[in-house]
């Protein structure tokens, strides 16, 4: 058995922390660097996690130098590269499907596993194909991988089924290589987005419209050395938010970019909860404040994250009164549920819906994390029950939460690591 996390909940979190570089900027930037040829790609405030270490040994695997040390990561792109991925890395990680169009653009040819689904659902990357094939690749589904190749790319336009944030970052990618005016509409919104196309602009391409639905690039032959600050992540500060709300401490997260928590302040305010906003920083004072239930949607950016969506049903669970979540950006985002209702969580599932009626005492359970933010919900709940909370297959929290055990005991949580008998994968 791995190593299992042990809370000791009913302590208020107080305390400042500066928030983590956001992963789901970095990967995708780290990805862009395959797009040079015999340069360099400098990236600062990358966040030392699993996904980040999967993404670097799969850029390694295809022939780039990567050296990473406190937040400065080197990507030293040679004139030639591999262009098969291997199964046991792409398997592990979703984003390794952000090498495609870089490598198709770059080499002519990709070979790239699907990957598998999650707990979050079948996550396929139809949309990833369907705009690779615009631009003139060809795609076979051959053994379970993708095999595509091309005598040349054309730029174009693409119009997305759906904003996808990872089809949108790979037709960015591979459209910045391609020469000529391409155009991504229905595209994704996210501040991650946008970090690529800065990115991709630090390299020597006119990428305009990234943060709005219509993207317009201009790609070329060759793209220069460039150096890029990852944006910090909306996703770590949001958990740690409320996490003071369910334990009513006051916690304030520094370093973030409070534009990118829009969605979920509003929905705080819904609640009763007010917080402290400057520019750059968010203060939350959980203590004098009870919270009402609320109806939410999850929807891509601006609206409200999907991967917030676990942390907030946790803080639901001792609402005053009736919440409504409906998950609308992936089929099956619920697998949480059956561990919140161990702990006490009242919680009924009707379909995409899920009604949560609070409650005021939840108790600690043995209970596991299915994936990265439901497991980092499981900590919300376990820091706010009475009694103690183990929580098991932590491998998922340490692909998206730099220093959590860290941060967690600076803020005065009753939180430690008990090493299983086995090595956890
Ligand atoms: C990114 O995943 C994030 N990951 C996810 O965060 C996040 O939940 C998601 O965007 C939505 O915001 C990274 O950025 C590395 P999508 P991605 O393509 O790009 C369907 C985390 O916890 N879809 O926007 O895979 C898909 O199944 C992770 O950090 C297709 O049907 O998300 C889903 O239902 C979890 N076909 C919806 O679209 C496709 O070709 C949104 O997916 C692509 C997607």
């Amino acid at each position: 058995m791995g190593d299992r996390m042990l809370i000791r909940g009913g302590r208020p979190l107080s305390g400042a922390i500066t928030a983590q570089g956001a992963k789901n900027a970095a990967l995708p930037v780290m990805a862009s660097a395959l797009l040079l040829r015999g340069r360099r790609l400098t990236l600062e405030r990358v966040p030392d996690l699993k996904d980040i270490h999967t993404m670097a040994n799969l850029l390694r695997h295809l022939g780039a130098g990567i050296e990473f040390e406190n937040g400065r990561m080197t990507i030293d792109v040679p004139d030639d590269l591999k262009w098969e991925t291997p199964a046991e890395l792409v398997r592990k990680m979703r984003a390794s499907s952000l090498v495609l169009g870089p490598l198709v653009a770059r080499c002519g040819k990709a070979v790239l596993p699907l990957p598998g689904g999650c707990a979050i659902g079948s996550r396929p990357i139809d949309f990833h194909l369907r705009g690779l094939a615009r631009m003139g690749a060809e795609i076979d589904l051959e053994q379970g991988s993708v095999h595509a190749r091309t005598s040349g790319l054309s730029a174009t336009r693409i119009s997305l089924d759906f904003p996808s944030v990872g089809a949108t970052e790979n037709m960015l990618m591979t459209a910045a290589l391609t020469p000529g005016e391409s155009v991504i509409e229905n595209a994704a919104r996210e501040p991650e987005i946008s970090n690529l196309a800065q990115a991709l602009r630090a390299m020597g391409t006119y990428v305009e419209g990234d943060g709005t639905g219509t993207i317009t690039i201009r790609g070329s032959r060759e793209l220069g050395s460039a150096t890029v600050r990852i944006i910090p992540d909306r996703i770590e500060a949001s958990t740690y938010l409320l996490a003071a709300l369910m334990t009513r401490g006051e916690v304030t997260i520094n370093d973030i970019n409070t534009e990118y928590l829009a969605a979920l302040l509003s929905k705080l305010d819904d609640a009763g909860v007010i917080c402290d906003v400057s520019p750059y920083s968010v203060t939350l004072r959980g203590a004098d404040q009870n919270w009402r239930g609320v109806t939410l949607t999850t929807s891509p950016y601006p609206g409200f994250p999907t991967d917030v969506q676990p942390q907030i049903m946790a803080a639901l669970c001792m609402a005053e009164g009736t919440s409504v979540i409906h998950e609308s950006v992936f089929d099956s985002r619920y697998v949480h549920v059956a561990e919140f209702r161990r702990m006490g969580g009242k919680i009924d599932i009707q379909g995409n819906t899920v009604v949560v009626i609070g409650v005021s005492k939840l108790i600690g359970a043995e209970v596991r994390a299915s994936d990265l933010r439901a497991g980092a919900a499981l900590i919300i709940m376990g820091l706010a029950a009475d009694g103690q909370t183990e929580i098991h297959e932590l491998k998922h929290i340490w692909r998206g939460y730099e220093n959590l055990m860290e941060k967690m005991t600076s803020l005065g949580a009753d939180i430690e690591i008990e090493p299983g008998s086995e090595i956890d994968e």
